[in-house]
C-alpha cells in the first residue's frame, strides 16, 4: 500500500522526542504501532501489539476440498475487461442508510476446463435474473451453458456460479450483475467521508482497494495477478465531479428515478489489478498544469483548501518528481494523466491508485503559514512514493501479496531519490537512514521480529494480508534494495530496472524476475560480485534480523553474528542460512578512501584492515549496509579520538552511525555502557542534525531511568555543556534567532538546540522562549513564533511559566481552528512542572467538552512523560480506572497504549509492586490493556535490571566529565 498505514513519522517521531520518553528502541517500536494504530483506526477493541506481528508459518496446508472454501481463485478463468457502472448517493435513504447501486458486466475467458465460475463479491446484494445472481452470455459462437444455481459464500467472500455444463476452452463470455452496496464510513472499499465546510456538511464518495476491497465494490476477479481493462462510468449529481483511473470524458445528462443527472464516462483504463482502481464523487477544485502539457497534472482538494493555495506546493513538485522517474526508469509515464486528491480523514498515508491518487489532506497539502519544513519534507516524501508505484507495483505488479515487500521497499527507497531531485538541498539521500533504517533496525534487532519475504502459501487470508503492512516491509524493505543499489551502484540498478520494466509491463512478476534483470545489468556493466546477485539478496530476505560485524583492527579478523537486542532472547525461527549474510563491507581508514570487503562467511581475516597503533578505522560507510559495527577496543579509543579532533574527517552519517551503533552494542551488552556515552564526547564541536538527532533518541532512554535520581544532575550539567556551542551556533547562523536556518537540516537541529539547550538551563535560552511567548500573549491574533519551532517554544515556555502561560495556551487551544495547532498545544499543555495544574489537566481529560475523547489517552501520555507528571497520571488511572474502564471505554481510549505510556519509567522494585497490586485489583476489568500490562511488567523488569547494572558507571561517567568544568 501506498503508505496507506502511515501517519506522518515526523509529527510521531517529533512528538514522542520531544516528550522525551523513549529510548532508541522504544522509539523504533512506536512507529510501527503508529502505523498499526493508522491501520486500526475506527476499529474498536482492536488492540495492536507492540512491534510487528507476522502470520505464523503454516505447518501443513489444509488445502479445503470445495474450491469455494479456498481462498485464492481457481487457474481455469481469466477476465479481459469489465464495464463497471457505479451511482453513489451522498444522501441517506429513507432508512436513513447511504447507499450506491452498480452494474458491471465482465468479459472473460475459460483457460482451464470447468463448469464453475468463482469470482469475489463481499457485502452486495445482488439483483437476480430468473433466480439466479448473474446473467451469463456469449460473445462468439460457442454455445452458453445454462446457470444451475448461484450462491455466496462470505468466509471466502465469493459468489459461485454452477453451470450446467462445462465452458468452451478459450471463447469468450460475459457475466453480467446488477447490485446494491452500503456506502458505509468503513474506508474500505467504495466508501463515504464527511467533513465540514462553512457550517455546511459534506459527504464526499471515495474509494480504497487494497488490498481485497475491490470486491465490496463489485463482483471481480479481486488478485493482483488477475489484471484486465477497466471501462467505468459514474452517475452523480450535477454540481458534483466524478473521478477516476482514466481520464473522464464530458459528462452528460442523463434521468433516472425521476431525477436529473450526470453520467461520466472515463477511457479505459490500462491492464490493471483491481487493486489500483479508484471512485470519487466530490465537489473538490483543482489546480492543474499548463494546458497543452504531455501528462495531465491535477490536484484536487477542498475549494477552500485550493484558494488557499495548499496544493501549489504539490503541483509544482509533481512534474519534476515524474520526470526524474521517467528518467530514472528510462521509461515514459504510462498514462496520460495523473490526479492526485487530498480527502478529509483519509483514514491512512496514501494509496497509489493508477491515474488516481488517494492521500491524507496533511500527506499532499502544504500551508507555509502553518505546516513545519517536517510536514513539508512529508509531503514531497509521500508524493515521491506514490509516482514512483506508477511504474514499479502499477505497470509492473508482484503475482501474489507475499512479495509486498519489493513494492513497498522499493517505493520507500526510491522516494528518497525522487524527492532528493524535487528538493536538492534537502539531503533526502541521508535522512533515509534516520527517517527509515535506524528505526527499523530496532524492531529488526528483536527475535520476534520476521523475514521481509515470505511463502505465497502463507499469505492466503485478507487479514493475512494486512498484518505485512509493517516497517519491516516499507523500511526494511527499502534499506536493503538501498543496500544493493549502493553495491551495484545506483546506474547499474536503474538500467536493471528499465529492462524489467519493459519485458513485465502490463505483467506481472515474483521477486526472483527482478534478481534476474539486476544481474544482468552487472553482468553487461562489468561488475564482479563474489556471489550470484540473487544469492547475495536471499540471505537478506529470506532470513529476519542483520548481522553485527566485528572488526579487530589488531589482526584484521572480522566476523559476525546476528544481533540480538537483548542478548538473553531466544530464537525460534529456524533459518536455512544460519543467520549468517553475504555482507558488503565498506570502510576507511587513517588517510585513506572507501574501500570494500565482502564478508561471506562467519569469520574472514582482511589484512587491510590490521592497523598501526595510532590508526582508526570506520566501517559501513554512510550506512549503506544493514548492520551495525563494532570493534576491538583500541579502534575504538582511536575512532573516539579522532571524533573529538576532526571529526570532519568522519562522514556527517557514521558519525550518527558511530553513536548509534555503540548505544545498541552497549544494550546488546556488547560493549560498556560508558564507551557509549563516551561517544558523544565530540558533540560540543558537532552541529550537523543526524549525530545529534541520533544522541537525543539513544539518551532519552537515560532521561526515562534517571530523571528522578541523582544522576540527573550531573547528566543535566554534562549535557548542557555539549549542547552549549550549538545553540551559540545557531544564534549566529540567525542572526539572533531573527532568520531561519537556509538549510533543511539546519532547521530541525535548531529544534534539537533550543530544546536541549531550554531543558538544561544553557544561558539565554528559557529568556528566548518565555519572550516569544509572552509577545503572543500580549497580541493573541499575530503569532509570530517560527512554525518549525511552535512546539518546543511553547512547551519550554509553559515549563518555565505559571498558570498565566497556561491559562493562555489553553485558550488558544480551544479557539484553534488548525488540528495541527491544537496538537501542538495539547501537548505543550502538559509541560508545566506545576503539580495543580498537571492534575487539573489530567481532571480535563474526563470531560469531553474540554479533551475530545479520541485525544484522551495521548494527553494523559504527555503528562506522564513529564517527570512531575508521571506519578500523577499513575494515580489518576490507579483511582479513576474503574470510570475510565466502564464509562469512558468504547474505543474511544487505547487502555494498551495508556499503561505503556504512563509506566515507562517504572525500573524499581517498588514501582513493580504497584504494578503488580495493579493487576490484582483490576484483573477484570483490564480488557485490551491486559497485553500491555504484561509487557510493562516485562520492561519494569528489564529496567530494573539495567539501571543495576548501570546506574553507578553512568553516574561516575557523567561526574568526571562534569567536574573539572
Ligand atoms: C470498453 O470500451 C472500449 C472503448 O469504448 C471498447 O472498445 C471495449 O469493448 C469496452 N469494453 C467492454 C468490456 O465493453
Ligand atoms: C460496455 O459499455 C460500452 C459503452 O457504454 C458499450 O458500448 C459496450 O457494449 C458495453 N459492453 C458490454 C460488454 O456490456
Ligand atoms: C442487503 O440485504 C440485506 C438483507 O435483505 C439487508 O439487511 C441490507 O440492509 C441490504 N443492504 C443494503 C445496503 O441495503
Ligand atoms: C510554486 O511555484 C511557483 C512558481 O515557481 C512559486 O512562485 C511558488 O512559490 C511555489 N509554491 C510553493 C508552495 O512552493
Ligand atoms: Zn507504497
Amino acid at each position: 500500500m501506498g503508505k496507506v498505514y502511515y501517519v506522518s513519522k515526523n509529527m510521531g517521531l517529533g512528538m514522542l522526542i520531544l516528550a522525551v520518553t523513549a529510548l532508541a528502541i522504544i522509539i523504533a517500536l512506536s512507529i510501527a504501532y503508529d502505523k498499526e494504530r493508522a491501520k486500526n483506526q475506527g476499529k474498536p477493541g482492536d488492540e495492536a501489539s507492540e512491534g510487528t506481528t507476522m502470520p505464523t508459518p503454516s505447518t501443513t496446508p489444509f488445502t479445503p476440498k470445495e474450491p469455494w472454501d479456498r481462498y485464492r481463485l481457481p487457474d481455469s478463468i481469466i477476465p479481459i475487461a469489465y464495464n463497471v457502472t457505479l451511482w453513489p448517493r451522498l444522501e441517506p435513504n429513507t432508512d436513513g442508510l447511504y447507499v450506491f447501486t452498480g452494474q458491471s458486466a465482465v468479459v472473460f475467458k475459460c483457460v482451464k476446463e470447468t463448469d464453475l465460475i468463482i469470482i469475489h463479491a463481499r457485502k452486495l446484494n445482488f439483483t437476480t435474473f430468473l433466480g439466479h445472481h448473474v446473467k451469463l452470455s456469449g460473445l462468439g459462437d460457442a454455445t452458453v451453458p445454462a446457470i444451475q444455481k448461484t450462491w455466496l459464500v462470505e468466509k471466502t467472500e465469493y459468489l459461485v456460479i454452477q453451470l450446467s455444463s462445462r465452458l468452451t476452452m478459450g471463447a469468450p463470455y460475459l457475466l453480467h450483475s446488477e447490485f446494491l452496496g452500503e456506502l458505509a464510513d468503513d474506508l474500505e472499499g467504495f466508501y463515504r467521508s464527511e467533513y465540514t465546510e462553512d457550517g455546511v456538511k459534506k459527504v464526499v464518495a471515495t474509494s480504497q482497494m487494497q488490498a481485497t476491497y475491490a470486491r465490496k465494490t463489485f463482483p471481480c476477479f479481486d488478485e493482483p495477478a488477475m489484471k484486465a481493462v477497466f471501462n467505468v462510468t459514474i452517475i452523480h449529481k450535477p454540481g458534483t465531479v466524478a473521478l477516476s483511473n482514466g481520464k473522464e470524458n464530458e459528462p452528460v445528462d442523463i434521468t433516472l428515478e425521476g431525477q436529473t443527472l450526470k453520467q461520466t464516462s472515463f477511457e479505459p483504463t490500462e491492464i490493471m489489478s483491481t487493486y489500483l482502481l479508484a471512485f470519487v464523487v466530490c465537489d473538490f477544485t483543482y489546480i492543474g498544469s499548463e494546458p497543452g502539457a504531455d501528462v495531465l497534472i491535477r490536484i484536487w482538494a477542498r475549494r477552500k483548501a485550493i484558494e488557499e493555495g495548499q496544493g501549489d506546493y504539490a503541483l509544482n513538485k509533481t512534474g519534476p518528481i515524474l520526470s526524474f522517474f521517467e528518467n530514472y526508469y528510462n521509461s515514459s509515464y504510462p498514462l496520460s494523466k495523473s490526479d492526485q486528491i487530498a480527502l478529509p480523514d483519509f483514514s491512512a498515508g496514501a494509496m497509489e491508485n493508477w491515474g488516481l491518487i488517494t492521500y491524507r489532506e496533511t500527506a499532499l497539502l502544504y500551508n507555509p503559514e502553518v505546516s513545519s519544513n517536517g510536514d513539508k519534507e512529508w509531503v514531497a516524501t509521500v508524493i515521491a512514493h506514490e509516482l514512483a508505484h506508477m511504474w514499479f507495483g502499477n505497470l509492473v505488479t508482484t503475482r501474489w501479496w507475499n512479495d509486498l515487500w519489493l513494492n513497498e521497499g522499493f517505493a520507500t527507497y526510491v522516494s528518497y531519490l525522487g524527492a532528493d531531485f524535487a528538493e536538492p538541498k534537502w539531503n533526502m539521500k541521508d535522512l533515509i537512514v534516520l527517517n527509515e533504517i535506524i528505526g527499523v533496525m530496532g524492531v529488526d534487532a528483536l527475535a520476534s521480529s520476521h523475514p521481509l519475504s515470505s511463502k505465497e502459501e502463507d499469505i492466503q487470508r485478507p487479514e493475512q494480508i494486512s498484518q505485512l503492512f509493517d516497517s519491516i516491509t516499507y523500511s526494511k524493505g527499502a534499506a536493503v534494495l538501498r543496500m544493493l543499489s549502493e553495491f551495484i551502484t545506483e546506474t547499474v540498478f536503474s538500467q536493471g530496472l528499465h529492462t524489467y520494466l519493459e519485458e513485465f509491463k502490463y505483467q506481472n512478476i515474483v521477486y526472483q524476475d527482478l534478481w534476474r534483470h539486476l544481474e544482468m545489468a552487472v553482468k553487461k556493466a562489468g561488475i564482479v560480485l563474489p556471489h550470484p546477485l540473487e544469492d547475495i539478496m536471499n540471505r537478506w530476505i529470506l532470513q529476519m534480523g542483520f548481522p553485527v560485524v566485528t572488526i579487530n583492527t589488531q589482526t584484521g579478523e572480522i566476523t559476525q553474528k546476528h544481533f540480538l537486542l537483548d542478548p538473553d532472547s531466544v530464537v525460534d525461527r529456524p533459518s536455512e542460512f544460519n543467520y549468517e549474510w553475504f555482507v558488503p563491507v565498506t570502510y576507511i581508514k587513517t588517510g585513506g578512501t572507501e574501500q570494500q570487503f565482502w564478508l561471506d562467511k562467519k569469520q574472514d581475516t582482511n589484512k587491510d584492515m590490521a592497523l598501526g597503533t595510532n590508526d582508526w578505522l570506520v566501517a559501513n560507510i554512510n550506512m549503506k549496509g544493514f548492520y551495525r559495527v563494532n570493534y576491538d577496543s583500541k579502534n575504538w579509543e582511536n575512532l573516539i579520538n579522532k571524533l573529538n579532533s576532526q571529526p570532519k574527517d568522519i562522514p556527517v552519517i557514521n558519525r550518527a552511525q558511530i553513536i548509534d551503533d555503540a548505544f545498541n552494542l552497549a544494550r546488546a551488552k556488547m560493549v560498556d555502557v560508558t564507551l557509549a556515552l563516551s561517544t558523544t564526547k565530540f558533540l560540543d564541536k558537532e552541529v550537523e542534525y543526524m549525530p545529534w538527532q541520533t544522541t537525543r533518541s539513544n539518551l532519552d532512554y537515560f532521561f526515562l531511568m534517571f530523571d528522578r535520581s541523582e544522576v540527573y544532575g550531573p547528566m543535566q550539567a554534562y549535557i548542557k555543556k555539549q549542547v552549549a556551542p550549538l545553540f551559540k551556533h545557531f544564534a549566529d547562523i540567525t542572526a539572533n534567532w531573527t532568520n531561519i536556518p537556509e538549510k533543511h537540516t539546519d532547521q530541525y537541529n535548531q529544534i534539537n538546540a533550543i530544546s536541549l539547550a531550554c531543558s538544561t538551563g544553557v544561558e539565554g535560552c528559557r529568556e528566548l522562549t518565555t519572550k516569544w511567548f509572552k509577545e503572543w500573549m500580549t497580541n493573541p491574533a499575530d503569532n509570530k513564533i517560527n512554525v518549525n519551532l511552535k512546539t518546543t517554544v511553547y512547551c519550554n515556555a509553559i515549563a518555565a511559566g505559571g498558570v498565566d502561560e497556561w491559562d493562555f495556551a489553553w485558550s488558544m487551544y480551544k479557539n484553534a481552528t488548525i488540528a495541527s495547532e491544537a496538537d501542538k498545544l495539547m501537548y505543550a499543555l502538559s509541560c508545566t512542572k506545576q503539580p495543580w495544574l498537571l492534575n487539573r489537566y489530567l481532571e480535563y481529560c474526563l470531560d469531553p467538552d474540554k479533551i475530545r475523547k479520541q485525544d484522551a489517552t495521548a494527553t494523559i501520555n504527555y503528562i506522564a512523560g513529564n517527570a512531575v507528571g508521571q506519578p500523577l497520571a499513575w494515580d489518576f488511572i490507579r483511582s479513576q480506572w474503574n470510570h475510565l474502564f466502564n464509562d469512558y471505554g468504547g474505543g474511544s481510549m487505547s487502555f494498551g497504549r495508556l499503561i505503556y505510556g504512563v509506566t515507562e519509567r517504572f525500573s524499581t522494585e517498588f514501582d513493580y509492586k504497584q504494578l503488580l497490586q495493579f493487576k490484582e485489583d483490576n484483573a477484570d476489568q483490564l480488557g485490551s490493556a491486559a497485553t500491555s500490562l504484561e509487557q510493562a511488567l516485562e520492561r519494569t523488569k528489564a529496567n530494573i535490571n539495567w539501571v543495576n547494572l548501570n546506574k553507578k558507571l553512568v553516574l561516575d561517567w557523567f561526574s568526571s566529565e562534569t567536574s573539572a568544568v
